[in-house]
């Protein structure tokens, strides 16, 4: 029973159905970010011990690291049944109080995006996290009053690419906080090699490493990028990923050694040519290569980053050296 419904929504969060076959289900399978699976285990087995709901998480980092797969994890390792909202969908305190008054006992309420609930939305939230009570005003204007329904006790597990959008009364009533980073080439192999044995196809050991060198530290690129190589494998080869052909590919989906694709190189050139090398607001650096600020800064910057390709500094986004190098553009052209 639990089972069926943890699989209906796993739809509802992910309309790609293959993400769902290859998402690992047990915290044994989620490769990589050991140190927030060791923390998470022993919440989760002491919060089992004293027979409690576990504390409220939350969960932050660039898109793709495994927030969502995580959400569904805590529910299965704690034993129970998850609920899945995002914020933005969440418009009225009726749409939040059918869903917590849905809930049975130590139940997982998972809201992704939740830096995108309204504000209104998120005062309901806090009595409901805080005393797990629900204090709503029902009738209409003159002749309305307050009600407060006891909630049965529940983890509330919140996802987003921007913690730093969270109000401060929200981000507080978390007891768990972790942050999801960057996967290293060692783990995205790990990975790489799980996904080609859930979907049996064989991969080369040297052809795992490199598209593991490729996916920009995410294992959502590391399995579209898997899956791409498989097509070019069936068709130009055998049907398994040779490092040859998984070279090829990439080359052809224009996805550079380092894991770069066209936009990561537009936003470089675009600062070294059009802004000198930098500082460059993101909004001007938006509108030159027509990505949204948040995109540029939820899905390209991190990475970027973290690759000391990009910094930022007070005035703007400046590229470093190594983007120079990187791009093969001489930093004399500088002026
Ligand atoms: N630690 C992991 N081990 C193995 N596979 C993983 C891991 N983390 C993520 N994945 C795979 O990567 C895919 C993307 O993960 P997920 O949807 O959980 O990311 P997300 O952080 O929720 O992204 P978004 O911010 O876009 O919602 C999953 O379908 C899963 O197959
Ligand atoms: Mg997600």
């Amino acid at each position: 029973m639990k089972e069926e419904s943890v699989i209906k929504n796993y739809e509802l969060v992910d309309d790609n159905t293959l993400d769902n076959t290859i998402r690992p289900e047990t915290i044994e399978e989620y490769i990589g970010q050991s140190e927030v699976k060791e923390n998470i285990k022993v919440f989760v087995e002491a919060a089992k011990m004293r027979g409690e709901a576990l504390d409220h998480v939350l969960l932050y980092g660039p898109p793709g690291l495994g927030k969502t797969t995580l959400a569904f994890i805590i529910a299965h390792e704690m034993g129970t049944s998850i609920k899945t909202a995002s914020g933005p969908s969440i418009e009225k305190s009726g749409d939040l109080a059918a869903i917590l008054s849905s809930l049975e006992p130590g139940d997982v309420l998972f809201i992704d995006e939740i830096h995108r609930m309204p504000r209104y939305i998120e005062e309901i939230l806090y009595p409901a996290m805080e005393d797990f009570s629900l204090d709503i005003i029902v009738g209409s204007e003159g002749n309305s009053r307050n009600i407060k329904i006891d909630l049965p006790p529940f983890t509330l597990v919140g996802a987003t690419t921007r913690a730093g959008d969270l109000s401060s009364p929200l981000r507080d009533r978390f007891g768990i906080i972790n942050k999801l980073q960057f996967y290293t080439i060692e783990e995205l192999t790990d990975i790489i090699k799980r996904t080609s044995r859930v979907l049996d196809v064989s991969i080369d050991e040297e052809a795992a490493v490199e598209l593991a060198m490729r996916s920009r530290g995410t294992p959502r690129i590391a399995n579209r990028l898997f899956r791409r190589v498989r097509d070019f494998a069936m068709v130009k080869g055998d049907g398994i990923i040779t490092l040859d052909i998984t070279r090829d590919a990439l080359d052809r989906l224009k996805v550079d050694k380092m894991g770069l694709d066209n936009t990561d190189r537009d936003l470089l050139s675009a600062i070294i040519t059009k802004f000198n090398g930098g500082p460059v607001g993101v909004e001007a650096l938006s509108s030159s290569i027509g990505e949204e600020v948040t995109t540029i800064e939820d899905v390209y910057e991190p990475y970027l980053l973290q690759m000391g390709l990009l910094k930022r500094t007070a005035r703007g986004r400046v590229v470093t050296d190594k983007a120079y190098e990187v791009l093969g553009i001489p930093k004399t052209s500088k002026k």
